[in-house]
């Protein structure tokens, strides 16, 4: 079998490219020729990230935090090349909880950790997108799913989600699209401890279609589909294992 070379030539930047679905995505990317920036907050973090992806020259990495407009701003500035395509894969934690107990305070953070991270980054990269290049987000499945004290989450990925249609026709013939994962095993995860997560994953497991929650690489691969797929565009996909079907409780 010969290997697929289809994204050759191709420039592409996957902010929160350090770690889990960004890093799965910067590997998939890389492997089908493409030359990739990753970016992310740590240093250490992108130094293990490059050495695990192990993509030689075609996989680089830059510092950038996307919760700084200034430093997104010199990013853009100082990339030298289009840019075909701009995946964002950062991921933001607060904001999730059960209403009653949910501080506004804490879902403003959510806000600031995420929604107004992907606006700042879309916004300063336009000037570098490839007219036929495309976007991608990385939402999350609380925004079209019922699941008891994700309100906070839902609010946050459903706003970016609720963009996506009118960016692509207003951006046309840039692409934009997003992916919509369930549970996905990544370092996201370890904030909780590993005996809880454990269980927590297992009863998902068993309640999820699929029968078990997802790998970074489920994701990558309906990214790598958007990326390449020249006729996906304004399109929100789901990647759940079903998890975030009705269950007509
Ligand atoms: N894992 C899940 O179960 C799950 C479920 C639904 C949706 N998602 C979404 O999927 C996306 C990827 O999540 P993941 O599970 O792959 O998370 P992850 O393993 O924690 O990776 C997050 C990446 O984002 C980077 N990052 C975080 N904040 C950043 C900032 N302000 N600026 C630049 N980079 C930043 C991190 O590097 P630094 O910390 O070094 O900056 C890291 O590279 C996120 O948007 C998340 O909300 C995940």
């Amino acid at each position: 079998m010969t290997e697929s070379r289809a994204l050759e030539g191709q420039f592409a930047i996957v902010v929160g490219g350090s770690s889990g679905v960004g890093e799965a995505t910067a590997r998939l990317l890389a492997a089908e020729g493409a030359s990739v920036l990753i970016a992310g907050r740590d240093e250490q973090r992108l130094a293990a990230a490059l050495e695990r992806i192990d993509g030689g020259d075609a996989v680089t990495g830059q510092r950038l935090d996307g919760a700084d407009p200034a430093a997104i701003a010199a990013f853009f500035e100082g990339i030298g090349r289009p840019v075909d395509h701009l995946v964002l894969a950062l991921s933001g934690a607060a904001g999730a909880g059960p209403i009653s107990a949910l501080d506004p305070k804490d879902l403003a953070a959510g806000f600031d950790g995420k929604f107004w991270p992907f606006l700042h980054l879309l916004q300063a990269a336009l000037p570098r997108l490839s007219v036929d290049g495309s976007v991608t987000f990385v939402t999350a499945a609380s925004a079209n799913a019922a699941f008891p004290g994700t309100a906070g989450l839902a609010a946050i990925n459903g706003a970016l989600q609720a963009m996506v249609p009118p960016l692509a026709v207003e951006l046309a013939p840039l692409r934009i699209n997003a992916v919509s994962p369930g549970v996905i095993d990544t370092p996201w995860w370890d904030r909780v401890p590993a005996a809880h997560r454990a269980e927590l994953f297992e009863g998902l497991a068993a309640t999820t279609p699929a029968g078990r929650v997802g790998r970074a690489e489920d994701v990558a691969q309906v990214i790598r589909m958007l990326v390449g797929n020249t006729f996906m565009t304004g399109t929100v996909i789901n990647c759940t294992g079903g998890a975030n079907l009705p269950t007509g409780r």
